[in-house]
């Protein structure tokens, strides 16, 4: 009998083998952190929901991307809780809320951190919708006024990229025609294209304390049954003017983000969820998984499907382990 001489574990003799015939890894350089930021000074609570996450200060905002900086990330989205809600969500674009003096300080402190900020209006809204409703109804065109507001209050206070996620159809046009009217031709747009309404967002609604107030988001975020409807999204958003797409969540999209991969040539970015997240660490600090192995194992799952960006809440942690040489890139 003819041995089989095709031996594929050859190239996993050893861990220096394995590493040179790496096919993914995860980078800092490809890592964003968001982080919630509220009224006041000196405030620091944790998420009950998202252990390690807080409510921060602007202070203490800045204080935690001087740290985060230090550890080798380089890029912060950043969401606020506002002062004050309304029905069209004004405290969304003024100049004094949370996020634009976050935006400020940290820009100032660290001109070289890359900040993103997050185009949306369920925080600020009365009702928790992304949108200005009427009867009942979020009212697509009429969001769009607002949105563009948003986005050149953003761009005002020095994010250089806005992400809208919102879901509104034809905001990509919107934002970009407002952002040049302004005069911020190199704020880059990186839209949240092929979002989902995701039953994943849970602990992010009780940081941000945005869920809706009566309905939910399915006229607007897409159906999760939905694989080719994503594609029409991202084409969407790329002929509008998208510079970066994403897909979100991560994980259970990442057939998505493959596809993406093979259609566009533009970046892509996946949102690594709140729920996601909160399932890791529920799970780790029973005892029930290895945190650190299941993290790098998903974080290079999504690079592998594609992705060239991961927006996640692991990103601090990964940045120590990688530091200690407690986990391998
Ligand atoms: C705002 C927004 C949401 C998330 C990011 N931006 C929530 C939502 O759409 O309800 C979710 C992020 C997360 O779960 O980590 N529209």
């Amino acid at each position: 009998m003819k041995l089989n001489t095709l031996r594929p574990r050859r190239l996993r003799l050893s861990a220096p083998l394995r590493v040179m015939v790496r096919e993914n890894h995860v980078c800092l350089n490809d890592l964003i952190y968001p982080i919630f930021v509220v009224p006041g000074t000196n405030v620091k609570e944790e998420i009950p929901s998202m252990p390690g996450c807080y409510h921060l200060s602007v202070d203490n905002a800045v204080r935690l991307a001087e740290d985060i900086y230090a550890l080798g990330l380089r890029a912060i989205e950043v969401f606020g809780l506002p002062a004050y809600k309304d029905e069209i969500g004004s405290s969304a674009w003024d100049p004094q809320s949370p996020v634009q003096c976050a935006i400020r300080a940290i820009k100032k402190a660290l001109p070289d951190m890359v900040i993103v900020g997050d185009v949306c209006l369920c925080q600020y809204t009365d009702h928790g919708h992304c949108g200005q409703v009427k009867d009942h109804y979020v009212d697509n065109d009429a969001t769009l006024k607002l949105l563009n507001k948003v986005a050149v209050s953003q761009a005002e206070a020095g994010a250089d990229i806005v992400a809208p996620s919102d879901m509104m159809d034809g905001r990509i046009a919107s934002i970009r025609q407002a952002l040049d009217e302004e005069g911020f031709i190199n704020t880059i747009i990186m839209s949240y294209a092929a979002k989902y309404a995701s039953g994943f967002y849970g602990p992010f609604r009780d940081a941000a304390d945005s869920a809706p107030h009566f309905g939910d988001r399915r006229q607007y975020q897409m159906d999760p049954a939905n694989g080719r409807e994503a594609m029409k999204e991202i084409d969407l958003d790329l002929e509008e003017g998208a510079d970066i797409i994403m897909v979100k969540p991560a994980l259970s999209y990442l057939d998505i983000v493959y596809q993406a991969r093979q259609r566009c040539q533009r970046p892509i970015a996946t949102y690594n969820v709140s729920g996601e997240y909160a399932m890791v660490k529920a799970a780790a600090r029973n005892g029930w998984i290895d945190e650190k192995r299941i993290v790098m194992e998903e974080l290079t799952s999504m690079k592998r499907a594609g992705a060239d960006i991961i927006i996640t809440y692991h990103a601090v942690d990964v940045a120590k382990w990688l530091k200690n040489g407690e986990v391998e890139a």
